[in-house]
């Protein structure tokens, strides 16, 4: 239930005297929340690490002890570090260096000693040195965001883990214990932000922002606070009328401008630092400035003014599309549907709106090129979406940690400006320049006791956190931070989890839809195979596999045009059938089942080929895990046992649908001449 804050003792020897040594006493200096709070933190931490409660004095034998604070309220803070390292630290970072006999944390802000707390208690959990630390951290990335998809009648949409921590029977709970420990666990990695209801805001979620549902929200961003966290509603663009009796939400009539003021004004009444609204409008029959003939820039600023004086921001979503789509019409693409709508826009909203994009173009699969959105909005703040919760990546049944994915993404060149142009220097602001960047992403936890479901699926929450505050941290060394703190430090537990965890991407992606074609899962459910199932609906997902061939032509020269909206070479590699990358084909192209990879192997031989490795390496998940027996806690042992032989048998099932299906359409037979049914 501790997840990765269970802060394990530190086994009897050396390190942990040489931890006990240190951790007398935690001295706070400072009444800020987060200082207070970063106080009891380390207390807690410690205590639990080395068994000894530290005192909250200087100890008066000369013994070492740790002293947190900001520059601005702790001598200690002030007298550790010059002007100029002071100067360093960024307003949410944190600086902490040995000194004498004591060990200082210290911040900008009292939210940058939490953060600096919480990395001392990594640092001991690993078993680091004490002796000689001298670091400073800033985040990358200002905005650091979750985004729950939590509904009040206590459902999650797309949840994979229980039901939702913050709601029960249309009412948000009154027990917020569970609420306080997610926090805590979000801050610990360096989150600060959270969206608390669905973005599909329904009826009585609408209501959040009245008087109605203020005061228990205010309870939830109170909770959230005290961890440095700001607290966000999703709002519904058709709340005048549904709530406020108007007869429009049209975004440039008087009334509803003034509505969203009074609202506004009503909510910071309540929380003086509410961080604002989240939007999905005009998406998926949601309501929207569409309605109105309008547009998303008139909609999103429209907001923006009723948030200003307060200083608070519209986080509005770009994932807009057409989603009654004819799969006959070949020309309306939905990859193409956002920069469509979007780039339109560019310098058209005001300084406290931020677009948030989806990291591919479609919808969170298990593998999508990088969203051309990215770079080509220079003029626009903008944030990046991942989806932590697994809707189309196994569902916490089947392990996918998907860290290595969002390394990809945040590391593929644009070339908006020239090289270098990453899409991690769009999403952090700096590559344009812009007042506001970030990372948001759809939270995976529920009220499981282990909070995620599948156990191993926490470090992918986990290494969301630590990746928004530092996109250059590596996969490996994320996993092997989350192993130790979550597991202890056991060798073979460290080398066989890390090693599953990096594979598992590549596994999950080996049986599921191939080359970058997506879907083929349950319509609505998107878990299981069914290939056909999104192939003649409304969705705009389709793989145009026939008797010929498969993929989708999104080239200039003879499809949607989609490559065109790449920039720099991007858009030529894209467009070419000989340059596109093999696990991006089908995305890009429609090729004969015939057509040669890079890899020397033919489309359909590639399919039969990686289908039966996938289901064969899930089976080796199971055994990597069963040899850990005895080496894990037994509970979370069996749980994952359990997932791990569901997985197994989904994964023999994804091998036989998909293998059938292409053989039965293509006619041609695996080479190695396998038992296709
Ligand atoms: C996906 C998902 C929906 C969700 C939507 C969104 O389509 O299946 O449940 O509402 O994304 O991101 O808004």
């Amino acid at each position: 239930y501790g997840a990765w804050l269970n802060h394990l003792p530190l086994a009897e020897g050396a390190y942990r005297e040489h931890a006990a040594s240190w951790t007398k006493a935690v001295v706070a200096e400072g009444t800020e929340l987060c200082v207070l709070t970063a106080l009891s933190e380390l207390e807690d931490g410690i205590a639990k690490l080395t068994g000894k409660r530290p005192e909250k004095d200087i100890p008066q034998n000369g013994s070492r002890y740790i002293a947190i604070g900001t520059f601005a309220g702790s001598a200690a803070a002030k007298e550790t570090f010059s002007r100029e390292e002071q100067a360093e630290v960024a307003a949410e970072g944190f600086r902490i260096r040995t000194s004498g006999r004591s060990i200082v944390i210290a911040g900008a802000s009292a939210q940058g000693v939490l953060y600096g707390a919480f990395h001392l208690l990594r640092l001991i959990s690993s078993g680091a040195s004490l002796d000689e630390l001298n670091l400073l951290e800033n985040p990358v990335n200002g905005i650091r965001m979750i985004n729950q998809w939590d509904n009040i009648d206590g459902s999650i949409e797309r949840g994979y883990a229980g039901n939702s921590i913050f709601y029960a029977n249309d009412d948000i709970v009154d027990d917020l214990t569970r609420v306080r420990d997610y926090a805590r666990m979000l801050a610990s990695v360096g989150l600060n932000a959270i969206s608390i209801n669905n973005v599909n805001a329904h009826r009585y979620e609408t209501m959040f922002i009245t008087e109605r549902f203020l005061p228990k929200v205010a309870r939830v961003a109170e909770t959230f606070r005290k961890y440095g966290i700001k607290t966000f509603l999703s709002i519904n663009f058709a709340a005048p009328i549904e709530v406020g009796g108007l007869e429009t939400a049209d975004p440039l009539e008087a009334s509803v401008q003034e509505w969203w003021k009074e609202r506004a004004a009503e909510i910071y009444r309540y929380i003086p630092d509410f961080g604002g609204f989240l939007v999905k409008a005009d998406s998926e029959n949601r309501p929207g400035p569409f309605t109105y003939d309008r547009d998303h820039a008139d909609g999103a600023n429209m907001l923006a003014d009723a948030l200003r004086p307060f200083g608070g921001v519209v986080i509005w979503r770009c994932f807009v599309y057409n989603c009654k789509q004819d799969w006959r019409d070949r020309k309306t693409d939905r990859a193409r549907a956002a920069y469509d709508h979007f780039t339109p826009l560019d310098g058209r909203f005001k300084d406290n709106v931020i677009l948030q994009v989806k990291n591919g173009p479609m919808d969170f699969q298990v593998r999508e090129p990088l969203s051309p959105l990215f770079g080509a909005m220079p003029n626009t703040n903008m944030t990046i979406e991942f989806q932590i919760t697994q809707e189309y990546t196994g569902q916490q049944r089947h392990l996918c940690y998907l860290v290595p994915q969002w390394k990809e993404a945040l590391e593929f060149e644009t070339y908006a400006r020239g090289e270098g142009s990453t899409v991690k220097r769009v999403a952090d602001g700096t590559l344009f320049g812009r007042s506001y960047g970030g990372f948001a992403a759809v939270s995976n936890i529920g009220d499981d006791a282990n909070w995620t479901g599948h156990p191993l699926a926490q470090a992918n929450l986990y290494g969301y956190g630590r990746l928004a505050w530092n996109p250059d941290l590596t996969s490996e060394g994320i996993a092997a931070e989350w192993i130790t703190q979550t597991f202890g430090s056991n060798e073979q537990v460290l080398e066989t989890v890390s090693g599953m965890l990096m594979e598992s991407w590549s596994i999950y992606e080996s049986y599921t839809a191939p080359l970058g074609v997506g879907w083929m899962v349950t319509p609505h459910y998107h878990y299981g195979p069914d290939v056909d199932g999104y192939e003649y609906s409304k969705w705009g997902t389709y793989h145009f596999a026939d008797l010929h061939g498969i993929g989708v032509d999104r080239t200039v020269k003879s499809g949607t045009g989609y490559t065109a909206q790449y920039q720099g070479s991007n858009a030529e590699v894209y467009e070419s059938l000989e340059r596109t990358p093999d696990e991006l084909l089908l995305f890009f192209h429609h090729v004969p089942y015939t057509h040669v990879l890079k890899s020397g192997k033919t489309v359909i031989q590639h399919i039969y080929d990686t289908r039966f490795e996938g289901a064969e390496r899930a089976a080796g998940l199971t055994a990597k895990w069963n040899s850990l027996e005895g080496l894990i806690e037994p509970s979370i042992f069996e749980e994952g046992k359990q997932r791990f032989l569901i997985q197994e048998e989904h994964a023999q099932h994804w091998r036989d649908v998909l293998n059938t299906y292409f053989f039965r359409k293509s006619g041609l037979p695996d080479a190695l001449g396998r038992t296709i049914y």
